[in-house]
């Protein structure tokens, strides 16, 4: 049986290089391919464990780039993304917001508009074969604002981003709400 491929994006960064080895080590019938475009924050060190495991593939590429994406989504025939890749740190995003709103924001689009070219024919309709797909994206508590020394947020809690990386963060969950079925 060959296996199924999922894309994991941002998989050499903080967090993902954790998610990434542990994904290869636990699931072998999937193929794990780690989309990342290397920025400042990546390093491929912390994923080694997982380099030479044949269900694991390494792409260097970037999240923004469609037709790359849509080359992945029929070569491996994807049927799951977790996206992680991000511009994350809130102080670069003061100083150099264009990366936060390109990746963040235009890259998001990318990969769900393209998984969801791939996986459906029309809304809500799903290509035979392909009802399991799943999209899960990345959100952050930050979304909801600045908590002072008590409180908590919770998922009705009002979007109220404070910084150009929660605001880009924000408009993403929004772009991948818009792409859900709310009944
Ligand atoms: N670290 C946290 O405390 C935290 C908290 C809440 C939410 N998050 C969210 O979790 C996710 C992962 O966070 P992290 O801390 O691992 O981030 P990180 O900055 O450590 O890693 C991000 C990774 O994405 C890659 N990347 C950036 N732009 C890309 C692009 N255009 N195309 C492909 N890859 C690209 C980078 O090279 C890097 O490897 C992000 O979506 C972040 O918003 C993180």
């Amino acid at each position: 049986m060959s296996k199924k491929s999922i894309i994991v994006t941002g998989g050499a960064g903080f967090i993902g290089s954790n998610f990434v080895p542990y994904m290869v080590e636990k699931y072998p019938d999937y193929k794990i391919i780690n989309l990342d475009v290397m920025t400042y924050a990546a390093n491929l060190d912390n994923v080694k464990e997982a380099s030479d495991k044949d269900n694991y593939l390494f792409v260097k590429g970037d999240i923004c780039d469609r037709a790359l994406i849509d080359n992945l989504m029929q070569e491996h025939d994807v049927r799951g993304v977790v996206h992680f890749a991000a511009e994350s740190h809130v102080d670069n995003s003061i100083t150099g917001p264009e990366a936060f709103v390109k990746t963040n924001v235009m890259g998001t689009f990318t990969l769900i508009d393209a998984a969801r070219k791939y996986w459906m024919d029309a809304p809500f309709e799903y290509k035979k074969g392909y009802e399991d797909c799943r999209f899960h994206h990345v959100s952050t508590d930050e979304v909801y604002g600045t908590l002072g020394e008590t409180g908590l947020f919770e998922e009705t809690t009002p979007y109220a981003p404070n910084s150009p990386y929660s605001a880009s963060k924000a408009s993403s969950d929004f772009i991948v709400r818009a792409y859900c079925n709310h009944k």
